[in-house]
């Protein structure tokens, strides 16, 4: 039996996210998390905020904070939204910690004592007005590619570029707007990514077919444009300390330059990745009485041979493929093998660290068309989103149109009309028609009914063989077609509903309406174990009306099964109204609040 070991990209720390980063990251994973853990395989679902690097620094300045403070309150401003999302992560950690700090810290160390890291003279900006270099986000200008004026020294957001500030046209301070501006010499640590480029290539190339087929292009696109190595130390304050004086020599017997690296830190796209790994053992450290710095019990997770039946799954945005395929491979190749002079591999130790076995890339949500943006405010936000409408009708919405093959957009008018016609018509009026049905003539138990006749073996059969496409779409993370599949077993439970009409059938043949209301109660159970993942704030109440507990279960048996489970006279009560119907008048209102389509 194998362990499912889920991680999701990290939402940097400054701001609340909008849909369009829930979609290709935190929920999927969360909705697979789920699936997994009902069909009872062992699954632990890892998320943390992105602490580091300049996101950070320059979201606490213009809150006019300290950065620590700012990242304390933004955290927890996160969590709880996550919480009222649905998010049912087993830790959602902070890439600050100390176990984050430690793990960074010692990575570089034995990347640097293996000969992957190398110190270069570097050029940086440097702004006079401010006092200070400038790395990544903190300078401003035009981009080189595109034109574009506001893009920033890390990339284009336009274009999407990966960028150097140095490569601006008319950088200008992010801090100030200041253009005086100098370019000056700086040590820094680059991890010698082409070491590595033949390796991963046989890699990605070895995924094709498994992996989304827009991982590996993107994957494969960026080594066919030639690798280079990697910066992975920045001039700036917040960050994990680079700690060069602890380092032993490398293979050519050079020690690193401790007094050119003083005062740096790791770049957050280095120590970002391995607080996957760190925030594994920040939850190993949280069980009460756990020793914290018991290595095992993350290393159980993350290393072989201990985490030999592990698979690892990672869900992300398509702007975050390089860094995964590439980026942290890297770290994690240079700390399992070595080189030795002839240029052939061997393993670095008996305990390799995990590498990722599926990948799962998304392609962008949109608003109208356009991107969503957190710099421009547009589109909506989880905490507008959930002070609108319950969890649950934005995770169906967003997960029903998962960016899986190409890019996504949303419009108050499509999610209103699918959020009525799948969770209001079909779902909720389905629970909701049997349920008082069984209160009104049945005493609000299961009753016993008669035998199953044609139309209820024809329900076993389409029930079977949606639940096994319901299943292999799970399983395949393919999030579009598993709401198809669950929007029409759904359907074939009003379908079978209609046909069988207990409400006419009462009138002549008891038993027989007896018979079509255990089985429509038999489909409710069914609903809300199989929603569960999707909606689980309904599926609590769906299964609570039939007296069942919250997530016990994934159907894997026959039709006839499946919907046999109720026991006859166990009590049932219909639950208060599931999903009210989004009215146009609400729609005419946050088209007005949040924008609508962009004026031509
Ligand atoms: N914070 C990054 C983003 O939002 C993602 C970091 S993923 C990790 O794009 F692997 F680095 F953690
Ligand atoms: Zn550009």
């Amino acid at each position: 039996m194998t362990r499912i070991l889920i991680t999701s990209a990290l939402p940097y720390i400054n701001g609340i996210k909008h849909l369009g980063n829930l979609a290709g990251s935190m929920l999927p994973a969360d909705v697979y998390a789920r699936f997994q853990r009902a069909r009872g395989v062992q699954t632990l679902y890892i998320c943390a905020t992105d602490e580091h690097g300049t996101p950070a620094e320059l979201g606490a300045a213009a809150a006019g904070q300290d950065v620590r403070a700012y990242c304390d309150e933004q955290h927890q401003i996160q969590r709880d939204l996550y919480d009222r999302f649905g998010m049912s992560w087993d830790h959602f950690g902070r890439s600050s910690s100390v176990q984050n700090r430690i793990l960074t810290q010692r990575f570089a160390q034995s990347l640097w004592e293996a000969g992957f890291i190398e110190a270069r003279t570097t050029q940086q900006v440097y702004s006079n007005a401010d006092k200070r270099f400038l790395p990544d986000r903190y300078v401003v200008g035009t981009c080189p590619h595109c034109g574009y004026d506001a893009a920033r020294g890390d990339q284009c957001d336009n274009c999407t570029r990966q960028l150097d500030p140095v490569d601006l046209i008319k950088p200008r301070s992010a801090v100030s707007g200041s253009e005086d501006i100098e370019i000056r010499d700086s040590k820094h640590l680059f991890l010698r990514q082409t070491a590595f480029a033949g390796k991963l290539r046989d890699w990605i190339t070895d995924k094709k077919g498994q992996w989304p087929l827009l991982v590996t292009s993107t994957a494969l696109k960026w080594l066919d444009e030639g690798l280079q190595d990697r910066g992975i130390t920045r001039d700036l304050e917040w960050g994990v300390p680079v700690n060069a004086a602890d380092w032993g020599p490398n293979p050519a017997g050079e020690r690193p330059d401790v007094e050119g690296l003083a005062g740096k830190v790791f770049y957050v796209w280095f120590d970002a990745p391995i607080e996957y790994i760190a925030a594994t053992w920040e939850w190993a450290a949280a069980f009460p009485g756990a020793d914290p710095a018991d290595e095992t019990s993350y290393e159980r997770w993350w290393r072989a041979p201990l985490a030999s039946d592990v698979t690892y799954v990672e869900f992300m945005g398509k702007d975050n493929v390089p860094f995964h395929t590439v980026g942290f491979p890297c770290t994690l190749f240079g700390l399992n093998e070595t080189q030795t002079a002839d240029g052939a591999w061997r393993p670095a130790s008996n305990a390799p660290w995990k590498v990722v076995d599926t990948l799962k890339g998304f392609n962008w949500l949109n608003y109208y068309g356009g991107r969503f943006s957190t710099t421009h405010q547009r589109g909506v936000f989880i905490d507008a989103a959930l002070e609108i409408l319950p969890a649950d009708y934005w995770r169906w919405w967003i997960m029903a149109n998962a960016p899986e093959g190409s890019d996504a957009t949303f419009t108050w008018e499509q999610f209103q009309a699918q959020v009525n016609a799948d969770l209001a018509d079909v779902l909720g009026n389905f629970v909701n028609r049997i349920l008082k049905f069984t209160e009104t003539r049945f005493e609000g138990a299961v009753p016993e009914g008669g035998e199953a006749g044609p139309l209820e073996l024809k329900l076993y059969a389409d029930v079977e063989a949606k639940l096994a496409e319901l299943t292999e779409n799970l399983e395949a993370i393919e999030m579009r077609k598993a709401c198809q599949s669950l929007r029409q077993l759904w359907v074939l439970g009003n379908q079978y509903l209609t046909e069988a009409a207990p409400w006419t059938a009462i009138k002549t043949d008891p038993e027989r309406a007896g018979t079509a209301v255990r089985t429509g109660l038999n489909l409710v159970a069914l609903f809300g174990a199989v929603s569960e993942p999707f909606i689980p704030f309904a599926a609590e109440k769906i299964l609570g009306a039939v007296g069942l507990p919250f997530k016990d279960w994934w159907p894997n048996g026959t039709g006839a099964e499946v919907l046999n489970r109720l026991g006859v006279g166990r009590k049932v009560a219909a639950p208060e109204v599931l999903f009210k119907k989004v009215e146009n008048e609400q729609v005419a209102e946050w088209i007005a609040r949040f924008g609508g389509p962009e004026p031509a």
